[in-house]
């Protein structure tokens, strides 16, 4: 018998009430429950519109399950392998997750179009055919095999699927999706976690792996209910600065692989080309030696980059001095500041002082603290700083210079790019192995040491 019932919905997390409340419980948000209407139709749940694989309804013993069925498929994509931990996974759940306009629908498409011998469902909810396929001619790649379906009912993409039998599923996006044992709107919690839970039966049945595109909201979270992070194998987030052309691809969970794995593209006129070398575009090379330029190693996920950062430090025209900083933590720079003034006795507190982490791109590790200090007093005294030398170590508060994580890592990557000395911290000397590297390893100890060295 059909059975109705109401249940308040938190829009921000997804937790639920048997009543409607004010304040959130779980986030504390205020306002964010509404009423959705679940008609659960118990004796058709739609498991049975779902296409299964035979032999999947017996429990099967341990030692027979065959994991060969486990091999990864290759997305001929290989950022997207990397961050998918070595590729796709057979039957997996993959979100991916990132702010409008970001280019998820530009990825989603360019893997439906460049996979080789798999045929592919594309399934949209949100564009039409034709401007698929107006993206897919700005792509210009032409896959046999990729289908185009626009539409949102799932127990209709299921018929397609059985009709099909597609190796691959894209769904663009979950948030369009609904299904028909729920009443209430597209995008709500509950259509949103049935409409998952679908999908996952779906794909766990039948080894077809599915990509869902979910939006993210002003806040940063996946729209919706955490409990679709919690539903599938792999969280991709995708995301940039939309005036830069980078895009980088993390992954945030991942049921079969590392999470500290990053893909790196560049959105150009057609299409999401890869970078397969980070570091190349993050460096302007000029050649000329600026003043106010110094470039910092960092990490991004498991793969070291180098990175251009460049302050600019002048006279402050009005009363209160200035303080910007783009790509980089506004604290850390104050702190930075602070530990100049105290420990070398250079004077900002008149000053506007402006920084800039060259390509649009975020960063938020410590390594970096020492190409920001030299920057900063590159900028301040007017002395540019050899473009050939790079830095990475964390500045403490008494000035002390601190060793990083991966040091081995850092130090050839900037060997492989050409610089011709390395700046960091004695105790990261320690641990390195005593292979020779064709690159000047230079230990500073405390910043004075690198003031006298540098800056004379
Ligand atoms: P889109 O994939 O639609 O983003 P999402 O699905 O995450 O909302 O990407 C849209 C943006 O990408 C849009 O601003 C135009 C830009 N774009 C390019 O610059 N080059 C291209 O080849 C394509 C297809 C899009
Ligand atoms: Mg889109």
């Amino acid at each position: 018998m059909a059975k109705t019932k109401s249940i308040f919905y938190c829009q921000n997390c997804g937790t639920q009430s048997a009543q409607w409340i004010g304040k959130c419980p779980n986030c504390n948000q205020w306002n964010t429950f509404v009423e959705e209407v679940i008609h659960r139709d118990d004796d058709k749940v739609s498991t049975e519109n779902i296409p299964l694989k035979k032999g999947h309804d017996t429990p099967t013993l341990i030692r027979e399950i065959n994991i060969q069925s486990l091999d990864r498929i290759d997305t001929s994509n290989q950022e997207l392998n990397r961050v998918l931990g070595g590729g796709l996974v057979p039957g997996s759940l993959i979100l991916v997750g990132g702010e409008p306009g970001i280019g998820k629908s530009t990825l989603m498409l360019q893997l439906a179009l460049n996979i080789r011998n798999r045929k592919v469902l594309y399934v949209s909810g949100e564009e039409s055919e034709q401007q698929i396929k107006m993206r897919a001619d700005r792509v210009g790649i032409i896959n046999e095999n990729c289908y185009i379906l626009t539409e949102t009912v799932t127990k209709n993409i299921f018929r397609h699927i059985r009709q099909l039998v597609p190796d691959l599923v894209i769904i663009d996006s979950i948030q369009t999706l609904t299904t028909e044992i729920i009443d209430s709107s597209a995008g709500s919690i509950s259509q949103i976690r049935e409409c998952a839970a679908e999908m996952q039966r779906f794909s766990k049945a039948s080894d077809v792996p599915v990509f869902l595109v979910g939006h993210i909201t002003k806040d940063g979270t996946l729209a919706g209910p955490k409990i679709l992070e919690h539903m599938v194998d792999t969280v991709l987030q995708f995301e940039g600065d939309r005036h830069y052309g980078y895009r980088l691809l993390r992954s945030v969970k991942n049921r079969f692989g590392s999470t500290s794995e990053l893909g790196i593209y560049e959105m150009q006129g057609d299409g999401l080309r890869e970078i397969s070398d980070p570091s190349e575009i993050m460096i302007s090379q000029s050649g000329e030696n600026l003043s106010g330029v110094a470039i910092g190693s960092t990490m991004e996920g498991l793969r070291p980059m180098l990175i251009e950062t460049q302050a600019l430090v002048s006279t402050a025209a009005y009363g209160t001095p200035q303080r910007s900083s783009t790509g980089f933590d506004l604290r850390r720079l104050s702190m930075l500041l602070a530990v100049l003034e105290k420990r070398g006795g250079f004077r900002f507190g008149n000053k506007d002082v402006f920084l800039n982490i060259a390509g649009g791109i975020k960063i938020d590790d410590p390594s970096l603290d020492l190409a920001v200090v030299i920057a900063l007093l590159s900028s301040s005294e007017d002395i540019p700083v050899n473009q050939k030398h790079c830095f990475a170590a964390e500045v403490g508060l008494s000035g002390e210079i601190r060793p990083v994580n991966r040091i081995e890592q850092r130090i050839s990557e900037a060997e492989k790019l050409g610089f011709t000395e390395i700046y960091l911290s004695p105790f990261n000397q320690k641990n390195l192995p005593s292979i020779p590297y064709n690159i000047r390893i230079v230990e500073v100890k405390k910043l004075e040491d690198i003031f006298s060295l540098l800056f004379g």
